[in-house]
């Protein structure tokens, strides 16, 4: 018989099993050793009694030891998960040195030792989750018959604003690295259409928030033909999708994190749009305000379910943002709020004239000639486009309830934070 999960040792498939994996915890008495026994599945409890031929193998055994075991399964209340292996062998495959993790060690400690935390069984269901959504937003765009697009991440021009670019050393030029792959899909767009994709995204963040980082993965789509109302409402389709997805694929591991899912259970299509305008009346800023973290999540609290922010002023977003028609001095802009969370997406439908797009420009004060390639797409067959962006990492925490965003990436970066 070869290696089994725990998970289907749990599962009362196998009346003899054989695992590996790492030693989670272990107890012992003068009779009895008890190993929690720990694989990405789950935890077994293992019971080495003494007279057994494992019993000199068990005493060696420390704390993140990986091993190998066999053994009789038997059903124990008493035992995690309701199972307990009975060993009669067990290897060593290797002996751990002491673990450097104990249960009152600092926060600050566990993230210098990330290399090691990650194997924790809160980052492994996180993991998992993450991964699962990863591959939802795959499925999501294979059935709507979306391409999968890469651009490159070192660029010459800012997509995002000057503020957040990282420079970086290019042969003996200047280049920076990419905020979005953004300007890049939307040339792709006469090609192909509908495109997404999920990259690495760089962004030099001066401020150290719960909700940011300076390298995150990035999920964006652009589409043809789309207009404001196609996007608000792709993106509930979109995030309603994952939301079920992980619902129905993850229930384990959002029972392991202790999240409530009462909220992702009743998550209904439409989402709530409020204007920037109303935004700030019921906030009690005036025009011109920005929308700060703490706003958002009050917002989003007051609601009581998803937002969509619209409508920003022109001089508060990206050059390549379509003004209003209905009202010019603002942009056919979205923000999705998520509760606890604040914004997660952040879309728009792009300016399609050619004139108006220079007198963006100019107004965001950019060299045209950074950008020739890019206007390009407006004196050739230019046509109405929409898409958006998501940090991947934000939308973890919000499904997995996670209160810091570090723990929803396995290695962060952040302004102070550049290794493990
Ligand atoms: O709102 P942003 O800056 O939009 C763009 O980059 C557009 N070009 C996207 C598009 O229309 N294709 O970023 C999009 C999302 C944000 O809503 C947020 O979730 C995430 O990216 N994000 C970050 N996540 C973690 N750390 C940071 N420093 C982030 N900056 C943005």
């Amino acid at each position: 018989m070869g290696f089994v999960p725990i998970v289907d040792v749990l599962s009362g498939k196998h009346k003899r099993a054989k695992v590996r994996g790492w030693v989670h915890r272990k107890r012992e008495s003068k009779t009895i050793i008890f190993v929690v026994l720990r694989d990405q599945s789950g935890l077994v409890q293992c019971a080495i009694k003494e007279g057994s031929p494992a019993w000199e193998e068990a005493k060696k055994l420390t704390v993140e030891s990986s091993v190998e075991i066999s053994g009789e399964v038997h059903k124990d209340k008493r035992a995690p998960g309701g199972c307990e292996i009975g060993v009669d062998k067990l290897t060593i495959v290797g002996l751990a040195e002491r673990f450097p993790i104990s249960r009152d060690v600092s926060e600050e400690f566990l993230r210098d030792v990330r290399h090691l935390w990650v194997r924790s069984r809160k980052l492994t269901q996180i993991f998992r989750v993450r991964s699962e959504i990863l591959h939802a937003i795959h499925d999501f765009y294979h059935e709507r018959g979306y391409f999968e697009i890469q651009s490159p991440s070192f660029t010459k021009s800012a997509c995002e604003g000057g503020t957040t670019l990282f420079e970086v050393k290019y042969y003996d030029r200047k280049a920076y690295l990419s905020q979005s792959w953004q300007l890049y899909a939307e040339v792709m767009l006469p090609a192909l259409q509908k495109i997404y994709t999920i990259a690495p995204s760089f962004r030099a963040e001066r401020s150290r928030t719960t909700r940011h980082l300076s390298e995150y993965w990035h999920h964006e789509m652009e589409t043809a033909w789309m207009d404001f109302d196609g996007l608000l409402r792709f993106q509930e389709d979109f995030i309603l999708h994952l939301t079920r997805h992980v619902l129905k694929h993850c229930k384990t591991e959002l029972k392991e994190l202790g999240r409530d899912t009462s909220d992702m259970k009743s998550l209904k299509k439409p989402f709530i749009r409020m204007k920037y305008a109303e935004a700030i009346k019921k906030l009690g800023h005036r025009w011109g305000h920005d929308i700060t973290d703490k706003d958002e999540r009050k917002l989003v609290a007051d609601a009581g379910k998803p937002v969509f922010l619209t409508h920003f002023p022109r001089d508060m977003k990206a050059f390549y943002m379509e003004p209003d028609p209905q009202d010019p001095k603002t942009v056919l802009a979205c923000d999705l709020l998520l509760p606890g969370i604040g914004e997660t997406t952040g879309g728009s439908c792009r300016i399609v004239k050619k004139e108006d797009l220079e007198k963006s420009m100019k107004m965001y004060k950019l060299d045209p000639k950074d950008y020739d390639w890019y206007m390009d797409l407006r004196r050739y067959g230019s046509f109405p486009h929409a898409g958006f962006g998501l940090g991947i990492e934000r939308l973890v925490m919000w499904l997995t309830g996670t209160k810091h965003i570090m723990d929803t990436i396995p290695f962060p970066r952040t302004m102070t934070r550049l290794t493990p």
